[in-house]
């Protein structure tokens, strides 16, 4: 551990740092306490890392926040500043939805969800459930295997296959694909993300193709609602289409997962809290769940461009400048949540920011939950006993996914 992780201080702060991206609890604590509204002349940015501040923030309406530079900039992008001077994208090819304000922000949103709306959501539960057994029943024939893909992973994957009109076949694809969005250290033979996010959209298109040939008729309704769009008074591409979906085909396979394997290690290391679940698990998951989101969720930040002046938590944002919401650090807000450090199954949970809020808030919080519950519960219902090798566990540093890539469990008894 180096010096910069047992004694941050604010001058030392880059969400692109590696000793942010390998730990960021510690500066989190520190941003809270002396920083809140912390400005970072490098990257002309303000970063927000209390829970009030980021849910004020986020909910200020009007366009006054677009995230013309992403919502992920990298540094980079960052490190060229607009100077006053920030304008809309042009809409021919259309940019995915995130980067636009209203009305196409909205118009793409509700274009593509359908899918995900509660009762849509409630119907895949038996399909979901099928996955997670059948994972298991080839699972645990070994003794170890890791939670996080191997499990998680594919039942999730799977998910999106589902929605994607894509073969089951090619699962193992697609979660490899979002995987390598975390690899990109060219050092260790990582591919840049836009080369990544292009082939995202090229793998997309294809089943998008067949289904502008089959006539799109709503059965898939996440691709058919995009095809059918008459706002722009022309049929979007299927390049544009895919674009719109990539938020999709990524966020619905790399966060649960993660969430799923974590959330089981912390019940897994508190055993009276794994027993008071366990003793009702139909009940208990639903409620273990909610702490998992709070406590395991690895997105630490979203970015948005200020397109007009703006004062918010005594910061006075330029036209132009960038602002970073930490989700990371206002989940262990202290002036939020009790004890934020401690994993409690059924702590009073009133609010979250892990799915984000106001206008981009997450498209699939339905979806994640129904999946966390059906994959911890099944876990649960079958494995009597289990711990981890956290040898051979993997959290690579990251300045955006921050978690468990890798996290092998050892299944010592089966119920
Ligand atoms: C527990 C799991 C999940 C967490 C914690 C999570 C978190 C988030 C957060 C924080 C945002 C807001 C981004 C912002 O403010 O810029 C977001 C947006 C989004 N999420 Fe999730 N997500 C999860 C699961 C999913 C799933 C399962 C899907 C889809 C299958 C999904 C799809 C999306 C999409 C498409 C957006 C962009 C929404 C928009 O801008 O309209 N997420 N998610």
């Amino acid at each position: 551990m180096t010096a910069v992780e047992t004694a941050p201080t604010i001058r030392d702060y880059d969400p692109f740092s590696q000793a942010v991206m390998r730990n960021p609890l510690p500066f989190y604590e520190r941003l809270r306490e002396e920083a809140p509204a912390l400005y970072l002349p490098k990257y002309d940015t303000w970063v927000f890392s209390r829970f009030q501040d980021v849910t004020d923030l986020l909910t200020i309406g009007d366009n006054t926040f677009i995230a013309t530079d992403t919502t992920l900039p990298t540094p980079e992008i960052l490190a060229s500043h607009h100077r006053g001077e920030v304008s809309q994208l042009p809409l021919e090819p259309l940019p995915i939805g995130a980067m636009l304000g209203s009305p196409h922000f909205e118009v793409l949103r509700n274009a593509h969800i359908k899918p995900f709306r509660p009762r849509a959501v409630r119907s895949l539960t038996e399909f979901i459930q099928q996955l997670a057994d059948a994972r298991l029943d080839s699972l645990l024939t070994q003794q170890s295997f890791d939670l996080t893909q191997d499990y998680a992973g594919h039942v999730t994957a799977g998910v999106i296959c589902h929605l994607l009109d894509m073969p089951a076949e090619r699962t193992a694809d697609v979660l490899e694909l979002v995987n390598s969005l975390s690899r990109t250290d060219p050092d260790s033979g990582g591919t840049d993300v836009p080369t990544i996010i292009g082939n995202c959209i090229g793998m997309m298109s294809e089943y998008i193709a067949k289904r502008r040939e089959a006539g799109a008729d709503g059965s898939v309704p996440l691709i058919d609602g995009l095809l059918s769009l008459a706002y722009y008074g022309r049929p979007l591409t299927d390049a544009e289409v895919a674009t719109q979906l990539t938020c999709v085909f990524v966020g619905g396979v790399e966060t649960v997962p993660k969430i799923t394997a974590h959330g089981l290690m912390e019940l897994c290391n508190a055993p009276e809290q794994l027993q008071e679940v366990r003793a009702d698990l139909d009940t208990h998951v639903p409620v273990a769940v909610e702490e998992m989101i709070r406590f395991c969720a690895p997105a630490q930040w979203f970015a948005r461009t200020a397109h007009k002046d703006v004062e918010v938590a005594g910061a006075r944002i330029r036209k132009g400048q960038r602002v970073m919401v930490l989700f990371g650090s206002a989940a262990r807000d202290p002036a939020e949540y009790d004890e934020p450090d401690r994993f409690i199954w059924n702590r009073k949970i009133d609010r979250v920011l892990s799915f984000g809020t106001g206008q981009h808030y997450c498209i699939g919080i339905h979806l994640a939950r129904l999946e966390l519950r059906i994959l911890v519960t099944s876990f649960l219902r079958r494995v009597a006993k289990f711990s981890f090798d956290l040898e051979r566990a993997v959290r690579l540093p990251s300045s955006f996914q921050w978690g468990w890539n890798e996290l092998p469990v050892v299944v010592e008894e089966l119920s």
